[in-house]
């Protein structure tokens, strides 16, 4: 399929949009500076906090960091469940979990068998969902346009 060019220009902080990429929902999610500094103390809890798996599958070279991204704000990250495809959903669609503990601050929640992951995509430990939500393939054509694909 080809690439898709996507302006992020109006995004704000905390915001998410999904653009379509190889008929896959795509996730671009503007983190605001909170959350960014959250990402670092999660690396604990996750099953593989530094994209070292797979990565040529799930991580390309330039978002193996702990951010997961190419600027720390902006998250680029297919949003299909690695375990087996459902999609996840975004804390606040959630709402309150009985299965989560009260200090989940989110990201995303897969409604199939619980996985849970934080908002640079990665997945929390004993969890079904084996592997991050994958980072497809982008570059930055200028500040606020981004290349897909
Ligand atoms: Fe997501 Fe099973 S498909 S946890």
């Amino acid at each position: 399929g080809a690439p898709v060019e996507v302006d992020i220009g109006g995004l704000q902080p905390g915001e998410k949009m999904t653009v379509e990429w190889r008929g896959k929902p795509v996730w671009i999610l503007k983190r605001s500076p909170a959350q960014v500094a959250e990402l670092a103390k999660l690396d604990g809890q996750l099953a593989d906090p530094q994209s070292k798996r797979n990565p040529d599958e799930f991580t390309p070279e330039y978002a193996r960091n702990g951010a997961r991204s190419i600027k720390p704000e902006v998250l680029v990250v297919v949003g299909i469940c690695t375990h087996l495809g459902c999609s996840p959903i975004d804390k606040l669609q959630a709402g309150p979990q009985p299965s989560l503990p009260d200090d989940w601050h989110g990201g995303f929640l897969c409604p199939c068998h619980g996985s849970t992951f934080d908002l640079a995509g990665r997945v929390f430990k004993n969890k079904p969902a084996p592997d991050n939500l994958p980072v497809p393939p982008h570059m930055y054509l200028s500040d606020t346009r981004l290349l897909i694909g």
